[in-house]
């Protein structure tokens, strides 16, 4: 709903309303008159009510347009001239008008809404690595400046990387542990990244440096079990590799990757695919033993299995859980943090 607006009209000259008593000087007179009071307007409604008021239905420039029906031809042709200019100027005013008055209006609220790009920057959110990706890295560095060389292979694997060629026959007891997801007979989400070790045996000769981080699954889901977590493998054949080197490359790693001295303690362990295997425990500050990985020499069986001759060349392999690192690096209790993706807790590794 408008709210009428007033207008004052008396300074407006009065003038007859017979057509036929005014003369051209009169008429313009109206006009001029007319023109002041239109830019004089300081609104739009004010403006609109003018305009049905001076040029409307009820105006006198409509009542005397109405008399020219009565004139004869000449007077007609006399009138009808000086009417029409009034209503032109006049209509051109208004238009002049509300185009000036539309500006105004427009100008004052942007003033209004400006915005000062004097003010300091709140600052955007900048994103950055997931912890995950972080401690992957972190792992790498070690291992990349030790000379070995990143090897990846597919998440979708046969039963016979994942577990044939690594010692792992069907019905061995060790298949128990995996909790494999299955989708055939033949084809499989790899338990563990141990299948690139056989992928990169069988396609190139010792000597062999390799690390292979990589995502894993295994159906299960807990506190410290995801059903998709990471690992990152190692491996290294040459003709004189041994667990010595083994002892002092995960000792170092470790102490490297935690940034500290550390008590670490290979335990006697069983893998298929290594012999003698151990597990790797390090001391945590309140005297607890912390498993962190598994290790051991490469079997001889695995070396064939990939064509390399178990005479002239011995390896070591070890593999570790990603997620595990990062839950102690970070002090973390809850392995599924990792992959909620809740910002609160993502932005605090920054
Ligand atoms: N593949 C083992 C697992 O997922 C971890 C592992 C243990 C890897 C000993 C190795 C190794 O290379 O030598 O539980």
């Amino acid at each position: 709903m408008t709210t009428p607006v007033a207008t004052d009209l008396s300074a407006l000259p009065t003038l007859s309303s017979q057509l036929n008593e005014l003369d051209e000087a009169q008429l313009n007179g109206f006009a001029d008159a007319a023109i002041a009071l239109i830019t004089q307007a300081t609104a739009v409604p004010e403006l609109q009510e003018l305009r049905v008021q001076l040029t409307g239905k009820k105006s006198s420039l409509t009542s005397w347009s109405k008399q020219m029906g009565q004139l004869d031809a000449d007077d007609k042709k006399t009138y009808g001239g000086w009417l029409h200019q009034v209503r032109s100027r006049i209509s051109q005013a208004l238009s002049e008008q509300q185009q000036q008055l539309e500006i105004a209006a427009l100008n004052a609220k942007l003033a209004k809404e400006s915005i000062d790009i004097t003010l300091p920057a709140r600052g955007g959110q900048k994103g950055h690595l997931h912890p995950v990706t972080m401690i992957t890295q972190r792992m790498q560095q070690f291992f990349v400046q030790a000379g070995f060389n990143v090897a990846t292979g597919p998440e979708v694997e046969s039963d016979y990387y994942n577990f044939e060629a690594l010692n792992i026959p069907s019905h061995h007891p060790a298949r128990a542990m995996h909790d494999t997801f299955y989708f055939d007979a033949h084809y499989l989400l790899r338990t563990h990244t141990s299948p690139v070790q056989i992928r990169t045996m069988e396609q190139s000769a010792p000597p062999i440096r390799i690390i292979c981080p990589g995502r894993v699954y295994r159906n299960d889901s807990d506190q410290t079990h995801s059903p998709m977590f990471h690992q990152l493998e190692g491996l290294m054949v040459t003709e004189s590799s041994t667990f010595a080197e083994l002892k002092g490359l995960i000792s170092e790693f470790l102490q490297a990757f935690f940034g500290k001295e550390l008590t670490v303690r290979f335990r006697p362990s069983f893998f298929p695919f290594t012999e003698p295997s151990a597990e790797v425990d390090i001391l945590d500050d309140n005297g607890k033993w912390l498993e962190v990985m598994g290790c051991g020499m490469v079997h001889p069986q695995v070396l064939t299995n990939c064509g390399i001759d178990s005479d002239k060349y011995t390896g070591f392999a070890f593999g570790m859980g990603i997620e595990r690192f990062a839950m102690l690096y970070y002090g973390i209790d809850d392995l599924r943090l990792f992959f909620q993706n809740d910002v609160r807790f993502l932005q605090q590794f920054g």
